[in-house]
């Protein structure tokens, strides 16, 4: 299908300094769909003024709070389509609800909120609102992550027994004070540590690609850095309906390891792996056969991945072209050209926060499960 336009877009957050603002905007423009035209960038005006000037924002589309950004850009002719919310956790409900009450679709990043209360404003703003919400678990956008979910909704490893998730960094093994690291570490900001900042994208992974229901969780959460707040390491076990059983382990002390996003899925026919630092190969084995290694735009996959790739096999892709597959399905979406089936949505947003408060709640009762 030839695309009608681009995308209009604007973005909160992302200012100079900061991370993933810049990772959206690279994202948004793999696929030549969007055009950055308007922001509330950071916090501090001036910063906010200066950042939008080094990114061609018009003087007049810089604002200084993203309540003025949805009051104008609703106003205008030429407002945008979309807004991207890439702000510390706290300061997610405020814009999302704002662009939604103003008709303007949202792509919001993870997790959700700081608070199961901020989260679920943000629920009810989507249900009165006609905009769509879109939530960048971004991981889902891997083609190897889409084509196991294909292989296991057909049935290729048979019947789900266990489902093993890990996401873990080192990079908080120390003290650290930096910009991502001091929201991070704020209890009021961030709402908790390594579950909210990365288990919530070892869970999402999980269930997406596992197809599988949480029953129950019980977890163990610990700070080893001394005066932290929050957690740096948690164990997780989970129980699905249907009996399959799974675990998460998610770290930020984790010394050797960058973004370790690990997923290991076994039936009673088969099981695969996956890991997002080496993320063109899959391994995939049945019982009693050699292993097979699917690679990303391989020949015969009958599943998928390559209609999710740009460059022939061999040559990588990784992060940047996942994250650009979502925005890719929500250019479609908004522009009425897509069903964007893949995209994760409000209701992840809120299986993710679910996640993180049975996790505490469990941790805090030594461990007890906390059923769905
Ligand atoms: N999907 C992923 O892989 C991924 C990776 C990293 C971060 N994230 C998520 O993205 C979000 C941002 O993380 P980060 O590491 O980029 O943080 P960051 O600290 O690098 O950037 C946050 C930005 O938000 C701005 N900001 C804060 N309050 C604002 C306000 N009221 N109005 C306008 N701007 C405001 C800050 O000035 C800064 O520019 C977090 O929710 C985080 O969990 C997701």
């Amino acid at each position: 299908m030839t695309t009608k336009r681009r995308v209009r877009l604007g973005m909160v957050g992302g200012g100079q300094g900061a991370f993933i603002g810049a990772v959206h905007r690279i994202a948004s423009r793999i696929d030549d769909r969007y055009d950055l035209v308007a922001g509330a960038l950071s916090s501090d005006p001036d910063r906010a003024a200066a950042s939008a000037a080094e990114l061609l924002i018009a003087p007049d589309r810089s604002y200084a709070s993203y309540e003025e950004m949805a009051t104008k850009e609703a106003a205008r002719e030429d407002g945008i389509d979309a807004v991207s919310i890439v702000t510390p956790n706290h300061m997610h409900a405020g814009p999302a609800i704002a662009f939604l009450e103003a008709g303007i679709n949202v792509i919001c990043d993870k997790p959700l909120a700081a608070t199961a209360e901020q989260a679920q404003q943000i629920a009810d703003a989507c249900k009165r609102s006609k905009a769509r919400f879109i939530l960048t678990h971004n991981y889902t956008g891997y083609p190897l992550m889409r084509q196991a979910k294909a292989m296991i909704a057909r049935g290729d490893l048979g019947k789900i027994r266990m489902v093993h998730a890990e996401y873990v960094q080192d990079w908080l093994t120390e003290p650290a004070s930096n910009k991502q690291a001091d929201w991070r570490t704020d209890p009021k900001q961030a709402g908790a540590g390594a579950i909210g900042d990365i288990g919530t994208h070892a869970f999402n992974l999980a269930m997406f690609v596992s197809g599988q229901t949480p029953e129950a969780l019980s977890a163990e959460l610990h700070s080893f850095v001394e005066g932290r707040q929050v957690d740096d390491n948690a164990h997780i076990r989970l129980r699905f309906e249907g009996g399959a059983r799974g675990t998460i382990w998610a770290s930020q002390v984790a010394v050797g390891n960058e973004n370790g996003l690990r997923l290991r899925i076994y039936g009673d026919k088969a099981g695969l792996e996956w890991g997002q630092e080496n993320p063109n190969v899959m391994t995939f084995a049945r019982f009693g056969e050699p292993k097979q290694l699917i690679t990303r735009g391989g020949a015969g996959l009958g599943g998928g991945a390559a209609q999710w790739t740009r460059i022939p096999p061999g040559h990588p892709e990784g992060y940047l072209e996942g994250f650009a597959n979502l925005y890719t399905d929500a250019a479609d979406v908004i522009l009425g050209e897509g069903d964007g089936s893949y995209l994760p949505g409000i209701e992840d947003g809120l299986d993710g926060m679910w996640f993180i408060e049975a996790c505490q709640k469990s941790s805090a009762a030594d461990g007890s499960w906390i059923a769905r």
